[in-house]
């Protein structure tokens, strides 16, 4: 199904045809069967090395303990309030539950956007036409519902349940998981969120004092790395061949789903719960936030490389999705051309990788000849 540019479907590469959200017919057609593309094959048969089941204490143990009254999560230097005026009129046991309960959202936020990653993978199984690229979809799924299940039973086992999503994450994931474009579905999930994602758990595995947490992202990243390479192998084979005013669709989206998490992820009105569970008033918050945020200090901190919104940054630029036309949006806070020089390799790719062999040692140990893992 290739449309124009106002059905907006972009396909360029046979291997991205899609269907009709509830086109089934067209899926039995006996011709389509052996029509499967390669290009993914290494990743669907490489989950097998980095299999990891989050209910097997072989792979993690949600059990262990952590003083959640006496010690953080992660480095506090991670929590954004405490570079505010509102961390000084709190004394360190209030310290310690605001940056835990900041942890709280963040982890959150993680598990809402591994179950959109889930729905989304689904979706994309519905519309994919080509049998490969929907074998690829049905694994990153079963990948991602381990993922939900992982971050359900961390987030249970320190806070009991999850905080309610933030209005602008939520509505940026409905976006996508329900859009039936798979052009919006794999520039907002596979290269955006997913590589949000890798740099968000990077940091949480540098910075991480929770020794459960820090497992916890490790083994996700063993997975997400793949998840980010099927959205890459998609712009090397769509990008490049888009007309202008269809690369600028997809450009100026991505510039502005850039703008809308920049802007909301961290931003103390999206988090009202946490605040009111300290007996802090959120518009307080923000003000203090409003003083000592300037673009300025999101810069310096875009030098970190595992900042999220530099990565998220690199991977659009890498991607060719970032042109003069939106260059500038980004320059703000970043130095857009010392990114485009910078090496292809993804932050968090070593992490993963280190993961990975740790995996296959633990899953040659319950191989039997001629069955898989799972
Ligand atoms: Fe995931
Ligand atoms: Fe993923």
């Amino acid at each position: 199904m290739t449309r124009d540019i106002h059905g907006r479907q972009l396909t360029r590469d046979e291997i991205y045809d899609t269907v009709a959200p509830g086109d089934f017919q067209t899926l039995m057609n006996v011709d389509r069967y052996n029509k499967r593309t390669s290009a993914f094959d290494k990743i669907i048969s490489a989950t097998h090395d980095h299999f990891w089941d989050p209910l097997d204490t072989k792979y993690i143990d949600f059990t262990a303990p952590f003083n959640m009254e006496r010690d953080y999560l992660v480095d506090p230097k991670l929590v954004a309030v405490a570079r505010t005026s509102v961390w000084d009129e709190l004394d360190e046991g209030k310290r310690v539950k605001l940056a835990n309960l900041e942890t709280w959202w963040s982890l959150s936020s993680v598990l809402h956007g591994e179950q959109g990653a889930l729905s989304l993978s689904a979706s994309l199984c519905n519309i994919l036409r080509d049998p490969g690229a929907q074998e690829y979809a049905a694994n990153q799924a079963r990948e991602e519902a381990r993922h939900v299940t992982a971050f359900a039973r961390y987030v249970k086992a320190r806070w009991g349940k999850p905080c309610a999503v933030g209005p602008a994450l939520g509505g940026l994931l409905a976006e996508m998981v329900t859009s039936e474009f798979a052009w919006k579905k794999i520039v907002g999930m596979q290269l955006m969120v997913e590589g949000l994602a890798m740099g968000a758990f990077a940091t949480f595995y540098t910075m991480g004092r929770d020794p459960l947490l820090v497992r916890l992202v490790q083994l996700a990243m063993t997975d997400e790395a793949f998840h980010h390479k099927f959205g890459k192998i998609w712009a090397d084979r769509t990008i490049p061949k888009l007309d202008a005013a269809e690369r600028d669709m997809i450009e100026d989206w991505a510039a502005q789903v850039f703008q809308t998490l920049l802007f909301n992820l961290a931003s103390p009105e999206q988090k009202k719960p946490v605040y009111a569970l300290v007996g802090l008033d959120w518009q307080r918050v923000q003000a203090a936030f409003m003083e000592a945020v300037t673009d300025d200090t999101i810069r310096q901190e875009m030098k970190e490389s595992t900042n999220i919104f530099r990565v998220l940054v690199k991977t659009l630029l890498k991607a060719g999705i970032i042109t003069k036309r939106t260059a500038s949006i980004y320059a703000t806070y970043v130095d857009v051309e010392e990114l485009r020089t910078e090496s292809d390799e993804m932050v968090g790719d070593a992490i993963a990788a280190e993961g990975i062999a740790g995996l296959k040692l633990i899953n040659a140990g319950r191989h039997v000849f001629g069955q898989a893992a799972e």
